[in-house]
């Protein structure tokens, strides 16, 4: 960051000394002012819940302009990754700054793929769960079980453990998931098969079954492939945040990405997926299409609590440019699996059109988010909807190792420790009839 030839300075009216700030700009997005001394310099804490004005860190992976609906990944737009590379080269680009060339892209590849496996204990560990416990609360545990299982890739301070437990969790994430799901239908696991791709691989892993040869459908791998590049990273949303947050205890990496794994879970994050297929379910149920007014009349109701699911974001506020992506591949998906009049799809359609014509989600700048399309084409492939955020949580991976590590490499890295304003008692005696 560099510092700018402008700074900030904070007045009173009580007539305290005013406070000069320093201003800092990145390569693009709002300038930063440096609030770090005043603390010191004044006794007062800055306030804002919820980060709406806050930078809790600087960050060179990935960058978002509400304004514009841009999302980039180490300065390249998501368009052109998601049409022209796969995912495991934009995993590499997260972690390493840049696009692998040939023989990288191969090492790369080699490497995730002699690490798909998972330590065969933890069969054992995942049987301790019921049959029918949410894959989320499966996932959180078996994320940070890794950490008992990899006891050589622990120590978040050093950089061939990172390096290793990052390669491990990208590699063996799909394999979870998929043991999650496999366990909640009660058919035997699946070993992973490392001729396939690594979104291929997950498609056998999940729908295959040892009695019969599975074949991956091209378009089904792509549309998961594109799922995963869309996901894989989105700055400093809520599970990215507490990874860095729970990482910057020193924790391991495995504890860490836990924690985002749990975070995500939350139906303002990504369970947003989960929640608004059931959303669309429960419209359909309810009269379909000729009930979407009545819908939509209690969203706009504050007293009613109903929100419209995979509508709006913190950030974009014109639209999320991977929705757009999105619903190029669930139509895609639709086409090839003969789904094209899918009730659900349409009602998606009716309510989506709806909502951008409608003076209220025009106001508040509500466009749909990527999870308002990724429900349909991961229902369309035969995902249940109880797992959605897993996939979610797959995808995200990546992105949360590549931020852990940059947190960890930056020599300005502190442990996170926010302040508080205090509201509650002041300091009280314990009342003689409470003694003992
Ligand atoms: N349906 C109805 N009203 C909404 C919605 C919605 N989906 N989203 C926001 N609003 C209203 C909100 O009530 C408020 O109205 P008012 O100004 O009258 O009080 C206004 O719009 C601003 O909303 P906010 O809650 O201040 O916005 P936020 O930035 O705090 O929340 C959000 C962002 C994503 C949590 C919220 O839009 C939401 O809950 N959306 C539905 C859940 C969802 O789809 N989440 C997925 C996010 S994208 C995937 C990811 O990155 O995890």
């Amino acid at each position: 960051m560099k510092l700018v030839d402008n700074k900030a300075t904070l007045t009173f009216s009580n007539g305290s000394p005013s406070v000069d700030l320093p201003v800092y700009a990145g390569n693009i997005g709002p300038d930063v002012i440096d609030i770090r001394k005043l603390y010191a310099q004044t006794g007062m804490f800055t306030y804002d819940p919820g980060f709406l004005s806050t930078a809790s860190c600087q960050s060179a992976i990935t960058y978002i302009d509400g304004d514009k609906g841009e999302l980039l990944y180490r300065g390249y737009p998501i368009e052109q990754l998601a049409t022209h590379c796969d995912y495991l080269d934009v995993c590499y680009l997260l972690l390493k700054g840049e696009l692998p060339d040939e023989t990288q892209r191969t090492d790369f590849h080699k490497l995730v793929t002699n690490h798909t496996m998972v330590n065969e204990q933890m069969q054992f560990f995942l049987r301790g769960f019921r049959r029918d416990a949410h894959p989320m609360a499966v996932l959180t545990g078996l994320v940070g079980g890794l950490s008992a299982f990899y006891h050589d890739s622990t120590d978040i301070n050093n950089p061939q453990h990172r390096e290793i437990s990052a390669i491990r969790l990208i590699a063996k994430m799909p394999t979870l998931v998929a043991m999650a799901y496999k366990y909640g239908v009660g058919q035997p696991y699946m070993y992973p098969r490392n001729e396939l791709s690594y979104a291929g691989n997950f498609l056998r892993m999940m729908f295959g079954v040892p009695c019969e040869d599975y074949k991956v459908n091209p378009v089904l791998e792509r549309a998961l492939d594109r799922i995963f590049i869309l996901h894989a990273d989105h700055e400093q949303n809520a599970s990215t945040s507490t990874v860095r947050l729970c990482g910057s205890s020193g924790t391991n990496p495995f504890a860490a990405i836990a924690a985002g794994v749990a975070c995500l879970w939350g139906p303002a994050h990504g369970g947003a997926n989960e929640a608004c297929l059931n959303m669309l379910e429960d419209i359909q149920r309810n009269g379909g299409v000729a009930k979407v007014g009545e819908f939509m009349e209690k969203v706009k109701d504050k007293n009613s609590g109903v929100k419209l699911m995979g509508f709006g974001h913190r950030v974009y506020k014109n639209y999320d440019p991977r929705a757009k992506l999105m619903q190029e591949t669930c139509n895609e998906v639709l086409e090839e699996l003969g789904l094209g009049n899918d009730p659900l799809f349409k009602l998606a359609k009716e309510l989506e059109k709806i909502a951008l014509e409608d003076d209220y989600f025009v106001q508040r700048k509500l466009y749909p988010n990527v999870d308002f399309y990724s429900g349909i084409v991961q229902r369309a492939i035969g995902i249940p909807v109880n797992l959605f955020t897993g996939i979610f949580a797959l995808a995200r991976t990546v992105g949360w190792i590549a931020q852990l590590n940059e947190m960890i490499s930056d020599p300005e890295y502190k442990i996170g420790r926010p302040r508080q304003l205090f509201t509650g008692s002041v300091r009280r005696d314990v009342p003689a009839a409470a003694r003992k």
